[in-house]
């Protein structure tokens, strides 16, 4: 059992990074191997509709390391994507991701690999925890669609300061039964 994790979050002791670390702190209790990604510090470039992936079995013809992402999540049975808010959405770290798994989707991914479980993280400054949520909802029902099954969606309000999230004892202790649902199921 493998679960890895994606961080969007270009800042050092990101809140996004540390809660997607609890969630692989939770799933390793369980007994997954785990590893986590930064995004930001990896050369992703935009899909170029080329549709090479389409006419190739779901192979991306952009050589970068969204190729190491790639690998990584075939061969894991669960990941997870975290991003900060940025202009009410995923950042663009996150954005290049999701738009590059393009390539996965409709060329038989799944029956070849499996259907893989993932968890969505987001990490805001505005308050009310109510702000985004219809994103956060549209963007997990995208994953789904997509065919991933999304186990479980982890948010937390009001951490600009990198760490805030560190005091938050809720959303840590949730962010270690989601890493402990994405191994037992
Ligand atoms: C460019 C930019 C845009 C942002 N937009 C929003 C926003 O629309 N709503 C919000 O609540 N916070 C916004 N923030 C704040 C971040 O979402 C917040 O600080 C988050 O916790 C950062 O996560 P991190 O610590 O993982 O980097 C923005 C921050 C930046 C740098």
């Amino acid at each position: 059992m493998k679960v890895i994790g994606f961080n969007g979050s270009p800042r050092e002791g990101s809140n996004t990074g540390i809660m997607i670390e609890e969630i692989l702190k939770g799933a390793s209790e369980a007994g997954a191997s785990t590893e986590l990604f930064n995004l930001s510090a990896m050369n992703i470039a935009p899909c170029k509709a080329c549709m090479h992936c389409k006419a190739n079995e779901g192979e991306c013809g952009t050589d970068d390391d969204m190729q190491i992402v790639y690998s990584q999540i075939r061969d894991a049975d669960a990941f997870i994507l975290g991003s900060p808010v940025y202009m009410w959405q995923m950042n663009a770290q996150a954005k290049l991701f999701t738009d590059r798994l393009f390539a996965n989707f409709k060329t038989g991914f799944e029956e070849k690999y499996g259907q893989k479980s993932m968890a969505l993280v987001f990490s805001q400054n505005n308050p009310d925890e109510n702000m985004f949520k219809e994103y956060f909802y549209y963007t997990r029902n995208m994953f789904d669609f997509l065919g991933y099954n999304v186990v479980d969606m982890l948010t937390s309000t009001e951490n600009s300061i990198p760490g805030e999230v560190k005091n938050k004892k809720e959303v840590m202790d949730q962010a270690r039964e989601i890493g402990w649902e994405l191994v037992k199921g």
